[in-house]
């Protein structure tokens, strides 16, 4: 065959291949409000960097009838690209082939990238759309989700990961998804669940509908499976985008500088008058946060999921930097079971790829209530301590207002090896608020006294006067400065030049035991 001739070959093979499961089935995915797995990656990778593998793989299965149904590329276009000029492994499941459903192949071209990527220590974005297990390959599809969740396991901390949801991710199919770093998912047309509709509706007789019982919002709001959500595939491969360039390409890089055009030593007049008088007022720290960091960008993760505590991306000075704080105007900021399990996962993923934590305290403590006590705050709580002890990047915190009782020993303190803590002018450093605490210590006085009103005022002015400051904390080095909330912005800054060749380690060990 004349060299002409295998060309000619070769384009209609591409052609076969570019076509996934057909022209219909295109249409039937574009009328669902869905772009094809080929267009989802033109629009995440860098123009024109995308070099698909494996286009040729083609099913083995030969039973119900499949052995004459055959797609090129099977359901699932793999490869290697550039998102921000990075090296960036994806995968994107093809809804128009068998409804992106698992088969043997599939697996095998799904680990092929995912091992690449470890090798080469580079991010591996997941982008799925699938009916699960290809139903009439059984083991052999179930045996190659089992691959794919040993290798997010293993890429754990090695690798960011991150998946995708953009169509349904049913049955067992979620879990690759829940093994890697952060979710994404769709609005109206992305899916989890366990199991559907149909099987609660004959287990437990609820009724509930696909994108109630599994959909972005109710991952976002309730479950706090999904840490992103996105209006439609466009929005939300943009916000991927975003997200990845927050991080290092492995666990052994840190996050390149990116260019700076905010000033590092701009002071904030605003900042002064942020925290209100009354120290019972609330006040949005967010407005903290967007007025400290590089042109006020910060990258929510979890927005809408235990909204005490935020957690997100930023840069300081071009560096990048994951932000743990707590919200006063919602709940108070009080950590509860969800908001520790937040934190905490999250610290430990900016500890994993070396990204510095900066914490911004303003807590009353841990959530009372029998709720929060048969629910697990004991163990769930201790996952926000266990993460801030074993973390070794830098970690630099401010005190803005009320650092109270554990929760003053969670939020990065000295204690946890927190490398510098610096509080405002404002902050109450305590055991408790000054009302609990004066009606534990003084009861009795007050009840004998024969002006109790009086009495409690004098001795709640008395121990915010002795403990509600930050000065007794200063005075034994736990706290490394008093600073004027304008300049937190250079301070942090200074903080974290200071710290960049910062080196600390945990006892060798297999592994430590979080409390799960
Ligand atoms: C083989 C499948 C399939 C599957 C869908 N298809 N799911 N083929 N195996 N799991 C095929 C359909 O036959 C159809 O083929 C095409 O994909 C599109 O599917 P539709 O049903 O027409 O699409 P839609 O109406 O949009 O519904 C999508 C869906 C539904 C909600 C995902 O297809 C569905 O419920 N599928 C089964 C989901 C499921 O229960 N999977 C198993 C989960 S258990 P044609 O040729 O007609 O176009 C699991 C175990 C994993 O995954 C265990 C890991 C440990």
């Amino acid at each position: 065959m004349a060299i002409e001739d295998k060309m000619e070959s070769l384009t209609k093979h591409r052609a076969e291949a570019k076509l996934g499961g057909g022209a219909k089935r295109i249409e039937a995915q574009h009328e669902k409000g869905k772009l094809t797995a080929r267009e989802r990656i033109a629009l995440l990778c860098d123009e024109g960097t995308f070099e698909e593998l494996d286009a040729f793989v083609a099913h083995r299965a030969t039973e119900f009838g499949l052995a004459d149904k055959k797609f090129l590329g099977d359901a699932v276009v793999t490869g290697y690209g550039n998102i921000h000029g990075r090296l960036t492994y994806v995968f994107a499941q093809d809804f128009t082939v068998f409804g992106g459903s698992l088969s043997e192949v599939v697996s095998h071209k799904i680990c092929k990238v995912m091992d690449m990527a470890v090798r080469n220590g580079a991010p591996i974005i997941g982008l799925n759309d699938s009916g699960g297990a290809r139903i009439q390959e059984g083991v052999l599809s179930l045996g190659g989700y089992g691959d794919i969740f040993l290798r997010n396991t293993l890429a754990s901390g090695v690798i960011p990961q991150i998946s995708v949801i953009m169509g349904p991710a049913a049955g067992g199919a979620v879990y690759s998804p829940a093994l890697t770093d952060f979710i994404f998912m769709v609005k109206g047309t992305g899916q989890m669940y366990i199991t559907g509709p149909d099987v609660i509706k004959a287990v437990t007789g609820e009724e509930v509908t696909h994108e109630q019982l599994g959909g972005a919002m109710t991952h976002a709001t309730m479950s706090g499976v999904c840490h992103f959500m996105a209006e439609n595939d466009q929005d939300c491969l943009e916000k991927v985008r975003r997200l990845l360039s927050y991080f290092p390409q492995n666990n052994m890089e840190e996050t390149p500088i990116a260019p700076v055009s905010d000033d590092s030593n701009r002071i904030d007049q605003e900042l002064l008058y942020i925290v209100p008088e009354d120290p019972s007022k609330a006040y949005n720290m967010k407005e903290v946060i967007w007025r400290v960091v590089d042109n006020g960008e910060f990258m929510e993760v979890h927005e809408h999921y235990a909204a005490n505590i935020i957690t997100g991306f930023a840069r300081l000075n071009g560096r990048s930097v994951g932000i743990v704080a707590q919200q006063p105007s919602v709940a108070a900021g009080v950590i509860d079971i969800d908001a520790s399990m937040k934190g905490a996962r999250f610290v430990r993923f900016l500890d994993c790829f070396n990204i510095p934590i900066i914490t911004l305290t303003d807590v009353p403590g841990f959530m009372p209530g029998t709720d929060q006590e048969y629910g697990g705050i004991i163990k769930h709580g201790a996952k926000m301590i266990y993460a801030y002890s074993e973390a070794t990047v830098p970690k630099v915190s401010v005190i803005t207002r009320k650092a109270y009782g554990g929760a003053y020993v969670v939020m990065s303190s000295k204690h946890l090896r927190g490398d510098i803590n610096y509080a405002w002018p404002t902050a109450e450093i305590a055991v408790m608020g000054p009302d609990g605490a004066v009606n534990i210590i003084y009861r009795d006085t007050i009840a004998k006294s024969e002006n109790p009103e009086e009495t409690r005022r004098n001795l709640i002015a008395d121990y915010i006067d002795k403990f509600a400051n930050p000065y007794v904390a200063a005075s034994l080095g736990y706290i490394d400065d008093v600073i004027d909330p304008r300049e937190t912005r250079p301070k942090l800054i200074k903080a974290l030049e200071m710290l960049q060749n910062k080196r600390d380690t945990n006892p060798p060990k297999k592994h430590g035991n979080i409390p799960l």
